[in-house]
Formats: structure tokens, sequence, C-alpha cells
């Protein structure tokens, strides 16, 4: 356990921001990480994972702590269910991959999300019908403060979409050191997401298996979505606002084309990216910071752009949106 100083980011951020932390060290156990957190003192911290959800916009003060918490192991079993305690520090598509290995059904639609699992409760980690919540049972976070594990339950997170209470009213004060899961025996298919139908059919797949689903979502994403590793970026960078249904029609008259979709039965949750592609943005680039020419919602670095021009772009955009729509997008990614 090292405390390296004035480090470059950037092999630590999916957007491949060239950001020094001023003091960085990784941790892959409490003790390291209790260690860690004597000597940081009163200095901020930076929990990081993957960094595939992070905007560093400045220089990092304090100390950048890497979590490297790994391991998978069998919490408990029911008639029905597999529990998996998995450590923050594993890759979130090494999980996803073991669990289809073994046969544990649940986090397929999941596949190939980049990050860590540490980081999956943080935003309710979403894809192709599924969130981290419909697979979560609890998980221990390390409170900074009191300096003590604390269990959460389901409840105790109060996810949402793209939120927790980590996002929210605990926001700084947790470091999440493990996930435990719970998986099913028996799958249940979530292919009601158009594109995994249509993806299978095209694959000529005709019996349904969490390994074909688990295939058809990393097709399907490899097909829309900037690697990170040739253009940087993490993934959507704003939410899909949700607006109540009067809006929607309002809209709808003056823009047919609009796409929506309900959620419950007052809002609808409308594509970011139809709105961002309407306002004009889609592949447009100023320096090194640009909107992806084929997903208006993932803003990109094509090199050498700084955070703060890829910050002053997401403003830009949102101004525009809202002129042209009456709608405030919000930023899924965490600005630092
Ligand atoms: P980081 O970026 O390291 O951290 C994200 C936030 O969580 C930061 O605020 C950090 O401080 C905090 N944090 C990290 N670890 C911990 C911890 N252990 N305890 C407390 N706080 C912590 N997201 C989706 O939901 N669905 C998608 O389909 C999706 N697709 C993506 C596609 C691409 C190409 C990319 C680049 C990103 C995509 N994302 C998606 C976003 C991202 O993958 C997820 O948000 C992921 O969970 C981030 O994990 P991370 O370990 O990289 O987090
Ligand atoms: N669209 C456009 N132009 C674009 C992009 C999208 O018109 O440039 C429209 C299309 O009509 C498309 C619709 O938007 O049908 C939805 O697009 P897509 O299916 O690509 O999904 P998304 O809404 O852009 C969301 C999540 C993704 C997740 C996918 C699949 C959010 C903010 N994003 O994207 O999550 O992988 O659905 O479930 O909810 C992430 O959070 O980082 C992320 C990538």
């Amino acid at each position: 356990m090292q405390i390296q100083q004035q480090l470059s980011l950037k092999p630590y951020n999916s957007f491949g921001l060239d950001v020094l932390a001023e003091n960085f060290a990784a941790f892959s156990n409490l003790n390291e990480l209790e260690e860690l957190l004597t000597v940081a003192e009163q200095q901020p911290l930076l929990i990081l994972g993957g960094g595939s959800n992070i905007l560093l916009t400045k220089p990092v003060d304090g100390l950048v702590l890497k979590n490297e918490i790994n391991g998978i192991e069998k919490a408990g079993e029911d008639e029905e269910h597999i529990y998996l305690r998995v450590g923050a520090g594993e890759n979130w598509h090494r999980f996803v991959l073991y669990c289809i290995s073994h046969r544990y059904a649940g986090a397929e639609n999941l596949s190939l999300i980049p990050g860590n699992v540490g980081a999956g409760p943080m935003q309710n980690i979403g894809a192709y019908g599924v969130e981290l919540k419909d697979i979560f049972h609890s998980l221990e976070a390390w409170h900074i403060g009191d300096n003590k594990l604390v269990t959460f339950s389901k409840e105790d997170c109060a996810f949402g979409y793209r939120e927790s209470v980590f996002k929210n009213k605990y926001r700084g004060q947790f470091i999440i050191t493990s996930v435990t899961f719970k998986l099913n025996k028996k799958p249940v298919y979530h292919v009601e997401y158009g594109a995994i139908t249509q993806e299978l059919e095209k694959e000529g797949v005709t019996e349904l298996s969490i390994a074909a689903i688990s295939e058809a979502v990393i097709r399907i994403r490899r097909s829309k979505l900037p690697d990170p590793a040739v253009i940087g970026n993490a993934g959507s960078f704003f939410k899909n606002p949700e607006i109540s249904i009067e809006q929607f029609e309002q809209l709808k008259k003056a823009f047919p084309a609009i796409v929506g979709y309900p959620v419950g039965t007052e809002h609808i949750k409308v594509a970011a990216g139809w709105l961002i592609e309407q306002a004009g943005w889609k592949g447009y680039r100023q320096g090194d910071a640009g909107c992806h020419e084929k997903q208006a919602l993932v803003l990109v670095n094509y090199g050498n752009a700084s955070g703060e021009q890829i910050y002053l772009l997401s403003e830009k955009i949102i101004h525009s949106v809202n002129d042209k729509f009456g709608i405030s997008l919000q930023r899924e990614v965490n600005i630092v």
C-alpha cells in the first residue's frame, strides 16, 4: 500500500482525461482502507472504481482512493435463489460472466457495462429493461466519519432511475466495500426491449438462455456505444428526462416524432438522445470534445479535450435542449 503524489489519472478514467491527483492510493481490504483513512485525516477524498462515470474537470485535491477489494463468494442459497457476495473492486462484467457460467440468472441484461461492482448501486445501473435493484440483496459500506461498516438493505438504498441514497443524501459519506446479489436458479427472461428480440432473431436463436441474451446485449452495445479504449467517453452523459403526460402530448403536437416511453401512469421518459440530435448536436465536434456521431447522448473525448471543455459542451447542450423543448436535462455523469 503506497501513496503516490501528483499522479496522472489518465489511465483511471474512461474519458482519458489527463488530470493530476494530489495523492493516490489503492486498497484491497478493510484494514488497508482504515489505515489510509487514518493517514488521510481531513483531506478531501474521491473514491474511484473503474472511472467510467466521472468527468474530471480540474486537478483532484486530497486523496484519490481506488477500491480494489476483490472476490466473489457464495453467501447463501434457498430453493429459488443463490446469494453472491462480491467485492466492490470486482469488474462488473466479470461478475456478470461469472453468473452466466454458473447458470445464475438475472444479471445477463446488464452485460458489458463498464466499471466496478461497488459503483453499481451508486446510480442503480441499468440497461435493456433491467436495473441493479432487480438482483440486489444488500451491501456493506464504510462510514467515513464514524469509521464503521454499515449494512444497507434494498429499501435503505432508495434506488430510483440512475439514483440511490449514495448519490444524494449520503453523497461522499460511504465507501461501498461489498455488494450481495440475489440471483435466480430458474431464469426469468427479459426480452421486452425490442432490440434484444430482433438481435436474437437475427442470430437465429430459437431457444432462449441467459448466455444468448448476454451475447445479444453485448452485440447491440458494441454496435451503438463507443469503446472507451478507442474514444474517451462515460456512456450516457445525461439521464433520460421524465416529464408529465400533458407536457409530452403538447410536445408531440409540435414534434410528432418525439420518442418517449410511459413510466407508471403519469410520466413519460423521453429519449434524451433524440432531443439532443434534434437540437443539432449529434456528430458536433469542437477541438477534441464532441457529441458522438452514432449516439447523441454520449459525449466524447477524441484525444486531448479537457474535462472543462466537455463540461462546457454539456452546458451548451442543456441550454439548447431547454430552448427548443422546454426540458431541462440532468447529467448522469459525476462531475469532479
Ligand atoms: P466510477 O466512475 O469510478 O465512479 C462513479 C461514482 O461512484 C463516483 O462518484 C465515485 O466516487 C463513486 N464510487 C465508485 N466506487 C465507489 C464505492 N465503492 N463506494 C462509494 N462510491 C463509489 N451505466 C449504466 O447504468 N448503464 C449503462 O448501460 C452504461 N453504459 C455505459 C457504457 C459506456 C461505454 C460507459 C463508458 C459507461 C456506461 N455506464 C452505464 C456508466 C458506468 O459504466 C456506470 O455508472 C458504472 O457503474 C461506473 O462504475 P465505475 O466503477 O467506473 O465508477
Ligand atoms: N435516439 C436518437 N438519437 C440518438 C440516440 C438515441 O434519436 O442519437 C433515440 C432513438 O429513438 C432510440 C432512443 O433514443 O430508440 C433510445 O436510445 P437507446 O436505445 O440507444 O438508449 P438510450 O436511452 O440512449 C439508455 C440508457 C443506457 C442504456 C440503454 C439501453 C440512460 C441515460 N441511458 O440509453 O445507459 O445502456 O438505454 O437500456 O438511461 C448509461 O447510463 O451510461 C447508459 C449507456
